[in-house]
Protein backbone atom coordinates (compact mmCIF):
# COMPACT_ATOMS: atom_id res chain seq x y z
CA UNK A 1 0.00 0.00 0.00
CA UNK A 2 1.52 3.46 -0.82
CA UNK A 3 1.82 5.44 2.03
CA UNK A 4 1.73 9.32 2.67
CA UNK A 5 -0.80 12.27 2.28
CA UNK A 6 -4.23 12.01 3.35
CA UNK A 7 -6.72 12.34 0.94
CA UNK A 8 -8.07 15.42 2.99
CA UNK A 9 -4.31 16.71 2.13
CA UNK A 10 -4.62 16.23 -1.20
CA UNK A 11 -8.02 17.37 -2.42
CA UNK A 12 -7.03 21.20 -0.75
CA UNK A 13 -3.67 20.58 -2.49
CA UNK A 14 -5.57 20.04 -5.56
CA UNK A 15 -8.43 22.72 -5.28
CA UNK A 16 -5.48 25.49 -6.54
CA UNK A 17 -4.52 23.49 -9.25
CA UNK A 18 -7.44 24.23 -11.61
CA UNK A 19 -6.72 27.45 -13.65
CA UNK A 20 -3.29 26.04 -14.14
CA UNK A 21 -3.94 22.68 -15.19
CA UNK A 22 -6.68 24.17 -17.35
CA UNK A 23 -3.96 26.46 -18.94
CA UNK A 24 -1.19 23.38 -19.52
CA UNK A 25 -3.85 21.50 -21.34
CA UNK A 26 -4.66 24.32 -23.74
CA UNK A 27 -0.94 25.00 -24.41
CA UNK A 28 -0.92 21.43 -25.24
CA UNK A 29 -4.30 19.91 -27.00
CA UNK A 30 -3.31 21.06 -30.13
CA UNK A 31 0.21 18.61 -30.06
CA UNK A 32 0.40 15.42 -31.67
CA UNK A 33 1.84 12.67 -29.31
CA UNK A 34 0.52 15.41 -26.84
CA UNK A 35 -0.07 13.25 -23.62
CA UNK A 36 3.73 12.90 -22.63
CA UNK A 37 4.63 16.35 -23.02
CA UNK A 38 1.51 17.59 -20.88
CA UNK A 39 2.06 14.95 -18.11
CA UNK A 40 5.94 16.26 -18.02
CA UNK A 41 5.01 19.64 -18.08
CA UNK A 42 2.32 19.44 -15.01
CA UNK A 43 5.03 17.33 -13.09
CA UNK A 44 7.33 19.97 -13.88
CA UNK A 45 4.17 22.56 -12.27
CA UNK A 46 3.09 20.21 -9.41
CA UNK A 47 5.67 17.43 -9.20
CA UNK A 48 3.19 14.79 -9.29
CA UNK A 49 0.38 13.75 -11.10
CA UNK A 50 -2.93 12.40 -8.76
CA UNK A 51 -5.41 10.11 -10.18
CA UNK A 52 -8.30 12.91 -9.93
CA UNK A 53 -6.23 14.49 -12.49
CA UNK A 54 -6.74 11.61 -14.83
CA UNK A 55 -10.10 12.46 -16.32
CA UNK A 56 -9.60 16.35 -16.86
CA UNK A 57 -6.38 15.15 -19.05
CA UNK A 58 -8.31 12.86 -20.53
CA UNK A 59 -11.24 15.16 -21.69
CA UNK A 60 -8.54 17.88 -22.56
CA UNK A 61 -6.93 15.37 -24.91
CA UNK A 62 -9.80 13.68 -25.89
CA UNK A 63 -8.15 10.28 -24.54
CA UNK A 64 -9.70 7.31 -22.21
CA UNK A 65 -8.98 7.78 -18.45
CA UNK A 66 -7.27 4.37 -18.81
CA UNK A 67 -4.76 5.58 -21.54
CA UNK A 68 -4.08 8.58 -19.03
CA UNK A 69 -3.73 6.25 -16.35
CA UNK A 70 -1.42 3.80 -18.36
CA UNK A 71 0.86 6.32 -19.72
CA UNK A 72 1.60 7.85 -16.13
CA UNK A 73 1.88 4.17 -14.44
CA UNK A 74 4.69 2.88 -16.99
CA UNK A 75 6.65 5.43 -16.68
CA UNK A 76 8.15 5.39 -13.11
CA UNK A 77 9.58 9.15 -13.34
CA UNK A 78 5.68 10.47 -12.94
CA UNK A 79 5.06 10.46 -9.18
CA UNK A 80 1.04 9.59 -8.35
CA UNK A 81 1.52 11.15 -5.08
CA UNK A 82 3.30 14.54 -3.37
CA UNK A 83 6.65 13.87 -3.32
CA UNK A 84 8.86 14.04 -0.24
CA UNK A 85 10.90 16.74 0.81
CA UNK A 86 14.27 14.78 0.51
CA UNK A 87 14.83 11.77 -2.34
CA UNK A 88 17.03 9.39 -1.31
CA UNK A 89 18.40 7.44 -4.24
CA UNK A 90 20.30 3.98 -3.71
CA UNK A 91 22.46 3.00 -7.02
CA UNK A 92 21.11 -0.75 -8.22
CA UNK A 93 24.33 -1.22 -11.07
CA UNK A 94 27.04 -3.83 -11.15
CA UNK A 95 29.08 -2.57 -8.64
CA UNK A 96 26.99 -0.92 -6.18
CA UNK A 97 25.36 -4.77 -6.08
CA UNK A 98 28.72 -6.18 -5.58
CA UNK A 99 29.61 -4.77 -3.01
CA UNK A 100 26.44 -4.68 -0.92
CA UNK A 101 23.86 -2.43 -1.76
CA UNK A 102 21.13 -4.85 -2.17
CA UNK A 103 21.40 -5.32 2.00
CA UNK A 104 21.19 -1.37 1.99
CA UNK A 105 18.04 -0.87 -0.13
CA UNK A 106 16.65 -3.65 2.31
CA UNK A 107 17.97 -1.98 5.06
CA UNK A 108 16.62 1.42 3.95
CA UNK A 109 13.23 -0.13 3.04
CA UNK A 110 12.69 -1.37 6.43
CA UNK A 111 13.59 1.74 8.58
CA UNK A 112 11.86 4.25 6.22
CA UNK A 113 8.59 1.51 5.76
CA UNK A 114 8.49 2.42 2.29
CA UNK A 115 9.15 0.34 -0.98
CA UNK A 116 10.79 2.37 -4.05
CA UNK A 117 8.84 5.33 -5.48
CA UNK A 118 7.20 5.94 -2.17
CA UNK A 119 7.16 8.71 0.45
CA UNK A 120 7.30 8.16 3.85
CA UNK A 121 4.18 8.61 5.88
CA UNK A 122 5.62 12.20 7.51
CA UNK A 123 6.29 13.47 3.69
CA UNK A 124 9.94 13.70 4.78
CA UNK A 125 11.60 11.08 2.03
CA UNK A 126 11.39 9.63 -0.84
CA UNK A 127 13.20 6.28 -1.63
CA UNK A 128 13.95 6.00 -5.65
CA UNK A 129 16.24 3.15 -7.07
CA UNK A 130 19.13 4.70 -9.44
CA UNK A 131 21.39 2.98 -11.79
CA UNK A 132 24.88 4.24 -11.40
CA UNK A 133 25.88 7.51 -9.31
CA UNK A 134 29.48 7.81 -11.24
CA UNK A 135 30.99 6.74 -7.61
CA UNK A 136 31.47 2.67 -8.69
CA UNK A 137 34.72 3.58 -7.18
CA UNK A 138 33.52 4.01 -3.27
CA UNK A 139 30.53 1.44 -4.00
CA UNK A 140 27.84 1.14 -2.48
CA UNK A 141 26.73 4.91 -3.30
CA UNK A 142 23.62 6.26 -2.52
CA UNK A 143 22.62 10.10 -3.09
CA UNK A 144 20.55 12.35 -0.67
CA UNK A 145 19.21 15.46 -2.57
CA UNK A 146 21.51 16.98 -4.64
CA UNK A 147 24.72 15.03 -2.53
CA UNK A 148 26.58 11.43 -3.42
CA UNK A 149 27.98 9.45 -0.57
CA UNK A 150 30.32 6.51 -1.13
CA UNK A 151 31.08 3.41 0.55
CA UNK A 152 27.65 3.61 2.84
CA UNK A 153 27.04 1.26 5.79
CA UNK A 154 23.40 0.74 7.05
CA UNK A 155 24.63 3.13 10.34
CA UNK A 156 25.52 5.80 7.75
CA UNK A 157 22.23 5.26 6.15
CA UNK A 158 20.90 5.69 9.43
CA UNK A 159 22.87 8.95 10.36
CA UNK A 160 22.30 10.85 6.56
CA UNK A 161 17.99 9.98 7.12
CA UNK A 162 18.55 11.59 10.77
CA UNK A 163 20.46 14.24 9.89
CA UNK A 164 18.44 15.51 6.86
CA UNK A 165 14.99 14.85 9.54
CA UNK A 166 17.64 17.14 12.27
CA UNK A 167 17.77 19.72 9.66
CA UNK A 168 14.33 19.99 8.33
CA UNK A 169 13.22 20.09 12.67
CA UNK A 170 15.50 23.22 13.14
CA UNK A 171 15.12 24.99 9.72
S1 LIG B 1 27.46 1.27 -9.94
FE1 LIG B 1 26.84 2.42 -8.25
S2 LIG B 1 27.83 4.30 -8.57
FE2 LIG B 1 28.31 3.18 -10.32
Amino acid sequence: MLQGISMNQELSVQSGWTEKLDQLIAQHKAMAGALLPLLHAIQDEFSYIPESVYEKIAKGLSLSVAEVHGVVTFYHHFKTRKPGRHVLQICRAESCQAMGSEALEAHAKQCLNVDYHQTTADQSINLEPVYCLGNCALSPAVMLDDEVYGRVTAADLDGLIRDAKKAEAQG
